[in-house]
């Protein structure tokens, strides 16, 4: 499969006119390329659109960012792109495709390796799975991958319909589920903190952590993605998948060992361990928000439901905030909370894990009780680790002031780390399938937030639109804490 220890393969790019193909895949293509870790390597785009070869290198060319690099590199890297126009439900488009693939196949000497990515609307995927089966396209001498994006279904029902129709024709582990945020270098820095380090494994647990606080806001709005958005919302959207995984990462056992299956396999426990909730219960764990017209950086933006393509009487929530329970030895009693929306205040990610008060008191901070300690993972858009401690304040008295040890990641791997898609492109070339999601995990993640849709999609809110654009999110997202003698930690005071 391996010549010279560098993957070859054949790339399919299913949806290679969309926006994903150009803002991440052909830049992450193309620094896997330049960085010389694909040597052999071709990809055919996909799309309906009739355009030529010609066209789409030149498509590819714009999208990545060439400045420093010779023009001789470029076109060299461009003119490894080819061109299908194609029809999803046409088995002769899948028969000319094959020709193209095996042609390329013996040009580049590509050892019949092919990815199949999917980049493109979901509804598809099952039909291209049993079409790319069904016209012999995965018939092949070498490995055979299927990338897919998310939405991986809607709720757990459809998710086991389509997983079954890609089954037919690829392997659970020949399956690439992509949530890009387990290609994030601060997701992936997860483990490394609490596994590496002798002073955190030991107090990871409801003895020492109060609770822990996970929080992803963005500023920007549905912009033109309201035909989506609409039916999915901000649990489908984000809850179901990447915060899910991130707090599966922190509260997961340390694997035997660093293999797929093994962390895998402690994931999918984490998400069996989560406190199933009973209809009744929804709305003491979770709070939905929708934003209304607000101000961001001083200007106006308008309220979700006046946004293009979104039902002005729209019930679809644009955030959500919500309390887990992990019922297991190591975090009976510990509170994860999660949050996450659109037209927020900030755009950041971030962990934070406050850890339980010391017994007892002996300093004082003026006019303060003492701050507990905490550990602050920085996913974006800042990198890093912070840990917050009282120290001495410097002087007579024995006063306690809050210290923080910073560890920014810009620091010590000096320019930019690789983005998410280039590492997760890379892993799956490669044949690694850790930070990409498992069958099990996904419908896991499905079966808790189905509870939480269905109560939702059944009982209009009322209160929508509840958050002013420019905010940390609705006054109930505060009470969900207050009720527990918590509050948020404010992300944007915490930076790096
Ligand atoms: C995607 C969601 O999965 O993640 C988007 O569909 C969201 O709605 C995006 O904006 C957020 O990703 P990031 O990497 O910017 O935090």
């Amino acid at each position: 499969m391996k010549q010279n220890g560098k993957p070859t393969a054949l790339i399919m790019i299913f949806g290679a006119t969309g926006d994903l193909a150009k803002r991440k895949l052909f830049p992450s293509i193309y620094n896997l390329y330049t960085k010389g870790k694909l040597e052999r390597f071709a990809v055919i785009g996909v799309a309906r659109r009739p355009l030529s070869t010609k066209d789409f290198q030149t498509a590819v060319k714009n999208s990545i960012q060439t400045s420093n690099d010779s023009p001789a590199d470029v076109n060299d890297f461009i003119s490894r792109f080819y061109y299908h126009s194609h029809d999803v439900t046409d088995s002769s488009s899948y028969t000319a495709l094959n020709q193209l693939a095996e042609e390329l196949d013996g040009n580049y000497s590509l050892e019949g390796n092919r990815i199949f990515y999917l980049a493109m609307a979901p509804e598809f995927f099952g039909t291209i799975a049993e079409h790319l089966k069904k016209d012999g396209l995965t018939n092949v001498r070498g490995f055979k991958r299927l990338v897919i994006e998310k939405p991986f279904g809607h709720d757990l029902e459809s998710a086991i319909a389509l997983n079954k129709q890609i089954r037919t024709a690829f392997s659970e582990n020949e399956i690439y589920r992509i949530d890009h945020y387990l290609g994030k270098e601060m997701v992936q820095n997860i483990e490394v903190i609490r596994f590496a380090n002798a002073i955190f494994e030991p107090l990871w647990n409801n003895r020492y952590i109060a609770n822990i606080q996970v929080t992803s806001s963005e500023i920007l709005g549905v912009e033109e993605r309201g035909r989506y958005y609409e039916k999915s919302g901000a649990l489908r959207d984000m809850v179901q998948n990447h915060m899910l995984q991130m707090v599966a990462l922190l509260a997961m056992e340390p694997p035997i060992r660093l293999t797929t299956d093994e962390i895998r396999s402690e994931k999918v426990k984490v998400l069996r361990a989560l406190r199933p909730l009973k209809a009744e219960e929804v709305n003491d764990y979770f709070v939905r928000g929708q934003y209304g017209s607000g101000k961001i950086n001083g200007e106006k933006v308008p309220g979700y439901r006046e946004e293009p393509m979104v039902d002005k009487e729209s019930n679809t929530e644009t955030f959500v905030a919500g309390k887990l329970m992990i019922d297991n030895f190591r975090w009976a009693g510990v509170p994860f909370y999660i949050r996450t929306g659109k037209r927020m205040k900030a755009k950041s990610t971030k962990i934070v894990i406050q850890f339980k008060d010391i017994p007892m008191n002996l300093y004082y901070q003026t006019d303060q009780t003492l701050n507990p300690n905490l550990l602050v993972i920085h996913i974006q858009p800042e990198e890093g680790i912070t840990l917050h401690l009282n120290a001495k304040k410097a002087g007579q008295n024995m006063e306690a002031t809050p210290v923080k040890l910073n560890f920014s990641n810009k620091g010590a791997d000096g320019m930019n780390t690789p983005e998410a898609y280039e590492k997760l492109l890379y892993d799956c070339i490669r044949g690694d399938a850790t930070n990409f999601t498992h069958w099990d995990e996904v419908a896991l993640s499905w079966s808790f937030t189905d509870k939480i849709s269905e109560v939702w999609e059944n009982t209009k809110e009322a209160s929508f639109p509840n958050y002013q654009a420019g905010t940390m999110g609705p006054k109930a997202a505060d009470e969900l804490l207050e009720k527990d003698g918590f509050f948020w930690w404010p992300v944007t005071d915490l930076d790096v």
